[in-house]
């Protein structure tokens, strides 16, 4: 079997990060999204992956990911000109997925649990297509399914206002031909894409049987800053271990589950995990609190930070209490001249400031 990630798109409701960073390799816990998806992918012993990528982030992505040899596979990029929808991406990819059954990953999502099981026995299976469903609070953002017996999915619908139940669609699928025959009878939607919802309605349509497996653990779909926050909340919750790699001062206070990377150097501070700080990075006279993921090269002096992310090669000097907050790559937070009470400001297109 082979699988398909989609990383195209544009990444809109993440701006100013997307602007330089595709929303795929944004970072939970110090780790790419993408990496976690691909990690996935290979524990369920698939090693044949092609990964959908945009004009505006494909370079990007292409030279952080590789060719697959870190995880033992092998990744074919497959170029979509424009985002025309999830159903236009699957058919751009036809050439690569070629005759055999796929499993679907959208690149913004995380599951908990892996995917193995769910892979296991499709091919041999009736079912033409699998989608994993979530119960949500707010099915109105989702794709969503109705769902009959045996686990059979009756119907589907794509952001729905008046939503048919609260069954969303997590954005991981299997498939197996006939999705090509579908996709070619579907017309784009009220928002100009070829949706797969729409696609996976047009199976049921032709007779095929479309069935459904739930996930019980956590679903993470990044799409917006506070996703990306909880999604860090999650993982370092999960995965944090214990361990130092750096060097810790005798003036410091460190405890619970708190990753310190190789030439780190924590001085004079406290440090509450679950907590990840990358490789190279400098914290002094400072408290770095619960579920705060620090990147490589990154200096802090004198904050607080508590449940942030902070990327890579950022400064943060003597300002106080950060915390809920999202921080891209080679940003400098500082105290500005407190004899002027005003806010002296450098900030690009898109951003957000709250104060
Ligand atoms: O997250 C789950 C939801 O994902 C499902 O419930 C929906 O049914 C499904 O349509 C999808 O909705 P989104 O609106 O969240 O999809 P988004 O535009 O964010 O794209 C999802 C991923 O696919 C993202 O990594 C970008 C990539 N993509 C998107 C488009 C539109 C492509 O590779 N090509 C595209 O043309």
């Amino acid at each position: 079997m082979k699988a398909l990630i989609l990383c195209g798109g544009t990444g809109t409701r993440l701006r100013p990060l997307t602007h330089t960073v595709a929303k795929q390799l944004l970072p939970v816990a110090n780790k790419p999204i993408l990496f976690f998806v691909i990690e996935q992918i290979c524990a369920a012993g698939i090693t044949d992956i092609g990964i959908i990528i945009s004009p505006e982030t494909g370079a990007k992505i292409r030279g952080v990911v590789g060719e697959g040899r870190r995880w033992g596979c092998h990744i074919t990029y497959i170029w979509q000109e424009k985002p025309l929808g999830l159903a236009h991406a699957v058919k751009t990819a036809q050439s690569f997925l070629g005759r055999d059954a796929f499993l679907m990953f959208l690149g913004d999502n995380l599951v908990q649990g892996g995917i193995k099981h769910l892979v296991t026995g499709f091919e041999t299976s009736k079912a033409e297509a699998v989608v994993q469903l979530k119960e949500v609070h707010n099915p109105q953002q989702f794709g969503v399914a109705v769902l009959g017996a045996k686990d059979r999915i009756t119907g589907l619908v794509e952001k729905p206002s008046k939503p048919p139940s609260n069954l969303a669609l997590v954005g991981i699928y299997l498939f197996k031909h006939g999705i090509f025959e579908a996709i070619d009878r579907i017309e784009p939607s009220w928002r100009g894409e070829w949706e797969i919802t729409d696609a996976i309605q047009k199976l049921i349509d032709l007779g095929y049987a479309v069935t459904a497996h739930r996930l019980e653990g956590w679903w993470l779909d990044t799409g917006k800053k506070d996703d990306i926050l909880e999604a860090n909340r999650v993982i370092l919750d999960e995965y944090t271990r214990r361990v130092n790699r750096g060097f810790i001062d005798t003036d410091c206070s460190v405890a619970g589950r708190v990753e310190i990377g190789p030439d780190s150097k924590v001085v004079n501070s406290i440090i509450r995990g679950p907590v990840c700080v990358g490789e190279g990075v400098t914290v002094r006279d400072s408290f770095i609190g619960p579920f705060t993921a620090i990147g490589d090269n990154s200096v802090l002096e004198s904050v607080e930070v508590e449940h942030s992310v902070i990327m890579e090669n950022c400064r943060l000097y003597n300002v106080g209490r950060i915390q809920d907050s999202l921080i891209g790559d080679n940003t400098r937070v500082q105290q500005g001249d407190l004899r002027r009470q005003a806010i002296c400001l450098l900030v690009g297109a898109d951003s957000q400031v709250m104060v």
